[in-house]
């Protein structure tokens, strides 16, 4: 039977020492929350903790005060006064803090859950140590919103790193034109809970490893690729044999810019930028890129470390730029076929292949246009495609390789995909894929899931992942899951 929160609480402040405080905090998280929702006697376990802040080791507090913000997510009136009512506590703790502690970290994801107290929480926060990413994260979850000049889909990981030119700003407003009211204050809501699930993983992860790791943005490495020489209807030739019909699977033949079935007659796209085999309209899987191209330039340097900080619990940077290229590198292993870059988004890790296996070797595929559009000045050698994961367009057995780095996270369909990449990957060809676990640490999975939800990504169970490639046909030969990454290379049986 499970204790009651007030026992388990008990027992935590009771510990002997951090270690021993550190061991029974599981059991204090299961017993106040489960499935997102405060367990009964929550609220008056919240009043003591609360009551507690200050008068136990930092960090223990730090320990206490995330779970006061995680509780105070829930939602429930009585629970947040409750919570709430220990704010001249958390604030006299937050003028104590003189440096970027796991304590502080722990504060500012805590007072974020109280705009009401904006005017009490602001002139502390502002006179003390934090640093602008968490400083204008709170600033943003306590700041009221108007409906004039909404920030909106760009504040996380962090307002601060958001400095947008004219012409960006124009390109905002357009946009704002074209979106109602509704959908305006949903773009906020989602922008406030994706930044507090990033402050809430930055606090747990900090109280586990007992430090806070900088937020520097990523150097990104360069790397060389060939010289542009291919043309996207030389390579469609070249590789003809492979493609099949995303609608019947039937045969495809090129007359010009124009793609065409031969058993269902549907017609499909090319031009010299890239081929079409999406049978979606240009807008459909838009993710990252969406209405906005303020992402795509912002994506490599800063999105996506933040991303891979969060689900990969990569605060510390344990794995770098330079360790994704190496890990490609060491592993990828095409048999007789082309290398499908399955996802490549904008490139980065596509030039890479690019570069150790040469360019007319490489497929580089995505379902968003506005990718798509990116990848052919990336990779202008390889034939870039837009398709669906889901639903490959190659006959089976075709394909040398296929990479999927960083991806399968974002497909509604993870495991048809697999399905697929085991149907279209020739005999002893790799499959290399980077992607996320489910963090073993239960606070920082909270976090991670609400992450997660979110920015509409998951991640994986490795048992199962492992299943689902056997059944598709692959072995794995390497797992490494350092974080909680999920870097896999299977090999096709
Ligand atoms: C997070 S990005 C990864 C880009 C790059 N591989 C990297 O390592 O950063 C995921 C990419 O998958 C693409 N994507 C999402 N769903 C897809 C689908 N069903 N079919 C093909 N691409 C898809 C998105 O458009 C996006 O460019």
């Amino acid at each position: 039977m499970r204790a009651e929160p007030s026992e388990r609480l008990a027992l935590f402040l009771r510990a002997n020492d951090e270690e021993e405080a550190g061991r029974r905090y599981p059991g204090l998280l299961r017993a106040l929350v489960s499935g997102g929702k405060s367990r009964p006697g929550a609220s008056e376990a919240a009043r003591e903790m609360a009551g507690q802040v200050l008068t136990v080791p930092a960090e223990r507090s730090g320990h206490l005060v995330v779970l006061l913000g995680l509780l105070a997510e829930c939602g429930e009136p009585e629970l947040r006064r409750n919570i709430r009512a220990g704010l001249d506590h958390y604030l006299k703790l937050l003028g104590t803090v003189r440096e970027n502690t796991p304590l502080g970290a722990a504060l500012v994801y805590l007072l974020a859950h109280f705009p009401e107290d904006a005017a009490s929480i602001l002139p502390v926060a502002r006179s003390g140590f934090l640093d602008q990413d968490d400083l204008s994260r709170l600033e943003r979850c306590l700041a009221v919103f108007t409906p004039e000049t909404p920030a909106i889909g760009r504040s996380w990981p962090s307002p601060a790193r958001w400095r947008l030119s004219d012409a960006e700003r124009d390109h905002e407003r357009r946009w704002l034109t074209t979106l109602t009211r509704d959908a305006v204050v949903a773009f906020w809501e989602k922008d406030t809970r994706t930044l507090l699930a990033y402050m809430g993983a930055k606090a747990a992860a900090a109280i586990s490893t007992r430090q806070v790791e900088s937020e520097a943005p990523d150097e990104i490495l360069p790397v060389r690729a060939p010289q542009a020489t291919g043309r996207t209807s030389a390579l469609f030739d070249k590789y003809a044999p492979l493609f099949r019909c995303p609608a019947c699977g039937g045969r495809l033949v090129r007359r010009g810019t124009a793609i065409t079935c031969r058993d269902c007659a549907a017609g499909y796209l090319t031009d010299e930028g890239y081929l079409d085999l999406s049978g979606t309209a240009p807008g459909a899987g838009d993710q990252i890129a969406g209405n906005s191209p303020l992402y795509l330039s912002r994506y490599e340097p800063l999105l996506r470390p933040a991303f891979l900080r969060v689900n990969g619990t990569n605060w510390s940077g344990a794995v770098s730029i330079a360790d994704e290229d190496a890990y490609l590198i060491d592993h990828v292993r095409p048999a007789a076929g082309p290398l499908l870059d399955l996802g490549a988004g904008t490139g980065r890790w596509t030039k890479v292949l690019a570069s150790h296996l040469g360019g007319e070797r490489i497929i580089a595929f995505d379902l968003a246009a506005a990718m798509v559009r990116r990848l052919g000045e990336v990779v202008p050698d390889s034939l870039v495609m837009r398709g669906a994961a889901g639903n490959l367009p190659f006959a089976d057995g075709t394909l040398g390789a296929v990479n999927c780095w960083n991806t399968i996270q974002s497909i509604e369909t993870p495991y048809q995909t697999i399905h697929e990449i085991g149907r279209c990957l020739g005999r002893g060809g790799t499959f290399t894929m980077l992607t996320y676990r489910h963090s073993p640490d239960p606070l920082y999975r909270y976090f991670q899931q609400r992450h997660e939800s979110c920015l509409g990504v998951t991640s994986f169970d490795p048992e199962e992942m492992r299943e689902a490639l056997s059944k598709a046909g692959m072995t794995v030969m390497d797992q490494y899951t350092p974080g909680s990454f999920l870097i896999i290379t299977a090999v096709r049986r």
